[in-house]
């Protein structure tokens, strides 16, 4: 079958290969899950990989397929598996677990060994291809009415991860009325961002640099959030004018933000870090005003990275909900389709020149495409 794959640690090296079709038999104990891959999204992870600044093959293989944003069908299932049936909708989990204590209860998102196996970033393979086999633990069903919105689980869980993780912390405080938050960055991740928030009913400000209007604002106001472009007003003057910000969550990518943020959190206010950022820059910043306004106002800031297959079933519930209430609203997200693994260098050509996109993703195969026997039977 064929499959997206790189080179780790040559850059530009993305092509189309071809592997051996992985089997239910390839999971122990009767416990394997296959699933047909139909879509598959693409971010600022993949281009990294691509330009060989992120990312390792499995151990014995000198390539890595490529792609984290999983959503697929199930093929077929081992004789222990009860939790899965052919023609089901899922999606997968990125992390697969190591040694650590966080790891053996199943929040492998919170690992504390050094070497992390993430599907499609770090010595595991990925899921653009056509079909990927892994235990039921690992798989997600998603309803049949979110199929065409599934290929967005993965960056959801991500969202979901660290509001979830966000509120968690504020228990410290006996009582916490989040009324206002801030999205440091307006694409797939803000995006979500900022719908889980309106979801949980805050008043919610988020922040981009290109000047409104453009499809991303739009959806936002449509959400009731306010947009703010930094190319007109800083996150300072912004705070100023709507906050404090009780929740503050970057996820631009440019680090800098998250001291200027650090700032502007409001008094017993939590900032969620969530930029993976594999650069080296240097900052000067105010670092007494900046730790007197931590210690003076009980403040938190923390980081979240990945996520379990917990905060992708609330993602699931985060989904549903917003098809309700934003009915439409999901699937304008979707703004590049690429169809097959074979365009593989559009997939990476939309996702260097972005232009307009919010989501770039590969359509595998057709979601409504013909079941085969094993799916029927
Ligand atoms: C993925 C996460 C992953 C992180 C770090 C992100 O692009 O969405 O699942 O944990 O990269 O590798
Ligand atoms: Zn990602």
């Amino acid at each position: 079958m064929k499959a997206v794959a790189v080179l780790p640690g040559k850059a530009g090296s993305v092509h189309l290969a071809e592997v051996s079709e992985p089997r239910v038999a390839d999971v122990p104990n009767g416990r394997g899950v296959l699933v047909k891959i139909l879509r598959v999204g693409v971010d600022g992870t993949d281009k990294e990989i691509n330009a060989a600044e992120y990312g390792a093959a499995p151990d014995g293989c000198n390539y890595l397929i490529i792609g984290h944003e999983s959503f697929g069908r199930v093929e077929d299932v081992g004789p222990n598996v009860t939790e899965f049936k052919p023609g089901d909708y899922v999606a997968l989990t990125v992390r697969r677990p190591g040694s650590s204590l966080y790891d053996q209860i199943g929040t492998y998102d919170m690992t504390t060994d050094d070497t992390y196996f993430e599907r499609g970033i770090n010595l595991r393979h990925g899921f653009l291809t056509e079909y990927v086999v892994d235990e039921p633990e690992y798989i997600i069903r998603v309803p049949g009415n979110l199929k065409e919105v599934g290929v967005l689980m993965e960056p959801m869980s991500v969202a979901q991860k660290a509001i979830e993780q966000a509120y968690r912390i504020q228990q410290r405080l006996r009582v916490w009325r989040p009324r206002r938050a801030a999205v440091l960055g307006a694409s797939t991740l803000g995006l979500l961002s900022s719908l889980v928030l309106r979801l949980r009913g805050i008043e919610v400000t988020t922040f981009g640099n290109t000047m409104p209007p453009f499809l991303n604002s739009r959806l936002l106001e449509e959400l009731g959030v306010r947009y703010v472009s930094t190319k007109e007003m800083s996150l300072t003057d912004a705070s100023a004018k709507y906050g404090p910000f009780d929740l503050i969550l970057e996820g631009t990518g440019y680090s800098p933000l998250v001291f200027e943020a650090m700032n502007v959190l409001a008094k017993n206010g939590v900032l969620a870090m969530v930029s993976v950022t594999g650069g080296s820059r240097q900052l000067e910043v105010p670092a007494d005003k900046i730790n007197l306004g931590f210690v003076l106002g009980n403040k938190v800031a923390f980081g979240s990275v990945n996520a379990n297959r917990e905060y992708f079933e609330t993602g699931v519930k985060d989904l549903s909900t917003a098809e309700l209430q934003y009915p439409g609203w999901l699937k304008r997200l979707l703004t590049h389709p690429v169809k097959g693994l074979e365009n593989y260098e559009e997939i990476i050509r939309l996702l260097t020149d972005s232009k307009g996109s919010i989501k770039v993703y590969c359509e595998v195969a057709a979601i409504e495409g013909e079941q085969t026997a094993a799916a029927v039977g």
